[in-house]
């Protein structure tokens, strides 16, 4: 017979809410068996829902019955039990647990559904892989911090919905089968059976849309939406990932960053449930970068950039004088009086990862003292004469046991290494609270910048951005030095979102699609609908997108967006749970105009 939710079997209780004052009640409890203990003639069960465990006791003096099913029950099952909830004597109480002042003494018992031989035991310190837990997600789920970390985005996700509906948002929404429109990254297509050759794009973002909403005169916009985009992977990126995506009318800036801090600080102070969070600072896309070689700095912790390159102009290093000889940098960072942290091999790694980021090696120095002056450790010593090195100590305000690591190279290469060890520093000497959050909005971004390969512009944002005003003179003659009025929130050193004001304006659209090297005939076939639209009496509008998960992973504090994301994927971008991306049928390929090509893997 299926055992079925009977009458008899609804539940009156969960496995998280009887304490002493539900002593001596007869109660129905449904749920999982988390552990199961032996003792002589007792046997006790943990017994897991969503909401907690409950220990209950089957005493085969009682029910030998019971007794005798229980013994055989493999962890994981689903079961049901009916007994009375009785104080646990003194010392048995368990503190640590919410309901660990009780337990149940049963007195009925049904089995749902047995367990097969789990793959990993649910515990958690499991050590499984994360591919084996990945494949099997769903027990995964049952572990109680990963529950808790998507129950928590759930909070989240509906705080934000309540902030923004309070501050006069409307959700709404937009198709998932749109235009190819590429934005930055690649897309996935999705093939039209009944137009055959012709392709969908799902959307990187609802940009376009928001855009045509204002033009439609909804006056303030948000969606909380799943955005699809075909990149490489890192922690913090997935390719189907979701936005709070929001966008406003008749605004300047100014109104989008006040409006959208008093949402993510209520939120953020409603889910800690505490007021941690004061004004967030705001930075310029140049500051950033000079001070933090970054545009997504976290401002936990100090270990600033300084720039070294006129003192380092006075010295004999020849890799120095070429990197400053072809317009390059030299910076430092210097980390205050913690050299003995920094072995060999420790400044090996480091070296390997400014590597990564294309820079030739990693100059060193580390500062001892002999007699009562200071002394140079380092192997571009000999590069320096003792003037120059006091006039770099004196400028650098260096002490005995600072080590100071130098980069040179082309300014955004020297840039993004130094920022990288700044993070790996950071975290390795633990010179940050985990529980604190630094919001920064990074503002001035660059409307565009320069592909390397190509030379050509492109836009940094996306090429709906309004250039500053200030800066319009320089859209011809120097246009990669005209700032865009977008904006970055960041926190904790991840970006957690971005936008800006909109170009309103059709003509001016224009010119920035011929700018990033669209000729008239390809923004019309690409873009016409919005050129179309925008000459209809558009208001001047703008927004922004937060990226949700990066948000809930950063409030849950957890390492990676996988952590946050209920059926993630793997970084090659597949399914370990259901096998996607999969082969389809070659009858199907046909029907969609589709031939295969053979490729390796
Ligand atoms: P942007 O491309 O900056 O802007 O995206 C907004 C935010 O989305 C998050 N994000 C991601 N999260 C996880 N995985 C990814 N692959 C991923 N890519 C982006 C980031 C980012 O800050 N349409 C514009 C917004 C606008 O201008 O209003 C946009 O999509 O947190």
């Amino acid at each position: 017979m299926l055992t079925q939710i009977s009458k008899d079997w609804e539940r009156t209780h969960n496995c998280g809410e009887l304490n002493e004052n539900h002593a001596g009640k007869n109660v129905t409890l449904l749920g999982w068996v988390a552990k199961h203990r032996d003792h002589g003639q007792l046997i006790f069960i943990d017994l897991r829902d969503q909401f907690g465990l409950t220990q209950i006791v089957i005493d085969p003096t009682k029910t030998p019955e019971i007794h005798k099913k229980v013994a055989a029950l493999r962890s994981e099952s689903a079961i049901g039990v009916c007994g009375s909830v009785r104080k646990r004597p003194g010392d048995m109480a368990n503190k640590d647990k919410k309901t660990g002042a009780i337990e149940v003494l049963v007195d009925n018992f049904i089995l749902f559904n047995s367990a097969a031989v789990l793959p990993f035991p649910i515990n958690e310190t499991t050590e499984a892989s994360e591919a084996l837990r990945l494949e099997y997600r769903y027990l995964d789920l049952r572990r109680d911090s990963i529950k808790q970390k998507l129950l928590a985005r759930s909070r989240i996700t509906s705080f934000v919905r309540q902030e923004l509906e309070a501050l006069g948002f409307y959700d709404l929404e937009t198709p998932f089968l749109y235009k190819s429109t590429p934005e930055g990254a690649r897309e996935f297509l999705v093939p039209s059976r009944v137009n055959p050759n012709k392709f969908y794009a799902l959307p990187q973002s609802p940009q376009l849309f928001k855009q045509l909403f204002m033009i439609s005169g909804f006056d303030r916009y948000y969606q909380i939406v799943r955005c699809f985009r075909d990149e490489d992977l890192r922690a913090d990126r997935q390719p189907e990932f979701t936005q709070i995506d929001c966008e406003m009318s008749f605004i300047n800036q100014e109104i989008i960053l006040n409006t959208f801090e008093t949402m993510i600080r209520n939120v953020t102070n409603r889910f800690l449930e505490k007021e941690i969070i004061g004004k967030f600072p705001r930075m310029t896309f140049t500051d950033a970068m000079e001070i933090y070689g970054c545009d997504k700095p976290d401002t936990r912790f100090e270990l600033k950039l300084k720039d070294l390159s006129e003192l380092s102009r006075k010295s004999d290093f020849k890799v120095f004088q070429e990197a400053l000889g072809q317009g390059g940098i030299v910076n430092a960072i210097i980390v205050k009086n913690k050299s003995e942290n920094f072995s060999r091999k420790k400044i090996d790694d480091l070296t390997l990862l400014v590597k990564d980021h294309h820079l030739k090696g990693l100059a060193w120095i580390k500062i001892e003292k002999e007699e009562s002056s200071l002394v140079w450790n380092s192997p571009i010593s000999k590069f320096f004469n003792d003037a120059l090195k006091k006039e770099i100590n004196r400028e650098l305000a260096l002490e005995e046991n600072d080590i100071i690591f130098l980069a040179s190279g082309p300014y955004e290469k020297v840039k993004a290494g130094l920022s990288a060890i700044r993070n790996k520093i950071g975290k390795d000497l633990d010179l940050y609270d985990k529980n604190q959050f630094n919001f920064l909005w990074v503002t001035d971004f660059p409307l565009f910048e320069k592909d390397e390969e190509t030379g050509r512009l492109l836009a940094r944002h996306h090429p709906f951005c309004m250039p500053r005003n200030e800066d319009l003179s320089l859209l011809d003659s120097a246009p990669e030095k005209v700032r865009a009025d977008a904006y970055d929130l960041v926190c904790n050193g991840f970006e957690i979102g971005g936008g800006s004001i909109r170009n309103h304006s059709p003509e001016f659209q224009e010119k920035i699609f011929g700018l990033i090297g669209l000729d008239k005939k390809q923004a019309h076939d690409k873009f016409g609908f919005l050129l179309e639209a925008l000459k209809f009496g558009a208001p001047p509008h703008g927004g922004i997108a937060f990226g949700l998960d990066r948000f809930v992973m950063i409030l849950t504090g957890s390492e990676a967006i996988r952590d946050v994301i209920a059926f993630p994927k793997t970084q090659k971008a597949t399914c370990l749970l259901t096998g996607a991306p999969s082969f389809v049928k070659d009858e199907t390929l046909e029907e969609l105009c589709i031939k295969k090509i053979e490729k390796e893997s």
